[in-house]
């Protein structure tokens, strides 16, 4: 059995509050891409994970997110965590693309048909906000707002299916914890998800203060006739969105010639 793991994409992010819990209050619209890693499944006693795909190795296994999901699925469904899974690695790790979070919410979608639950997204939706912010959005895996730490969901139309997206990323792992304290602590408004193309990334200024590189990907990434550039998340992955897959393919061709050591890869929005 095999699931589906789409990259996430903040194609905004307002930052509005630090929380007394650490966390902060913030305002996003998550969108899925066309890349994504995949998590196959079958049967064995116990619970285990193997890696491939090209960015395997710079997953650490310890405390994968997969896992923890397996096994809060299991302890919520009261059944045994049998499952041989493989998680094929295309998303890059600590990129802002929510690649552990997108594989969490793959494994208990999977798991979920695998165990023959068969529970509805909403009962699945507190485990994936016990995991982390953004595993909920990842459940969902279709454009959304996010409120709150990010994992309050509402449905937004904004018809970008099918848009040609370039996502770069300098290959720095960028930790989200440190991003988010960098912040200046100023409100600088809320996000009004119709209006995405003019909002801001919040985390840009304190992505960059630790990942120089960002604003060298972003000034880039504008020099490509790309419709809008951005940073998704907390970095350090930009993104553009262009007109035509052609333009965005040119970009990205262009872009490997001039910086060969960036993770570039040409997509589209789901
Ligand atoms: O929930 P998750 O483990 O993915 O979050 C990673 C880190 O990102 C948190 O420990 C926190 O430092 C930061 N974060 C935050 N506010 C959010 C989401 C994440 O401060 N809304």
């Amino acid at each position: 059995m095999i699931e589906a793991a789409p990259a996430k994409v903040n194609l905004a992010l307002h930052l509005r509050r630090r929380r007394d819990d650490g966390y902060h209050d913030l305002e996003t619209v998550f969108v899925f891409t066309e890349l994504g890693d995949t998590l196959r499944v079958r049967a064995e006693a116990g619970l285990s994970l193997a890696m491939s795909g090209p960015l395997a190795q710079a997953v650490g296994d310890g405390d994968n997110l997969v896992l923890r999901a397996a096994r809060a699925l299991a302890e919520a469904a009261g059944v045994p965590a049998n499952a041989a899974l493989t998680l094929d690695k295309h998303i890059p790790v600590a990129a802002g693309l929510g690649g552990g979070s997108a594989d969490a919410a793959a494994a208990l979608r999977l798991l979920n048909r695998f165990w023959k639950l068969e529970w509805p997204i909403a009962r699945l939706l507190p485990i994936a906000a016990s995991l982390g912010a953004d595993v909920p959005a990842c459940l969902v895996g279709r454009t959304v707002t996010g409120t709150g730490r990010g994992e309050v969901l509402t449905p937004v139309d904004l018809d970008i299916a099918g848009t040609p997206i370039l996502l770069v990323n300098p290959r720095v792992a960028v930790p989200t914890g440190p991003v988010f304290s960098g912040w200046d602590r100023i409100d600088r408004g809320p996000l009004d998800p119709t209006a995405w193309r003019g909002a801001r990334n919040d985390l840009a200024k304190p992505a960059i203060r630790l990942a120089p590189v960002i604003a060298e990907v972003l000034a880039a990434l504008a020099n490509t006739g790309a419709c809008l550039v951005r940073m998704s998340g907390s970095g350090a992955t930009c993104f553009a969105l262009y007109a035509s897959a052609a333009g965005r393919d040119s970009a990205a061709r262009s872009l490997s010639e001039a910086s060969p050591g960036w993770w570039t890869c040409p997509t589209s929005i789901v």
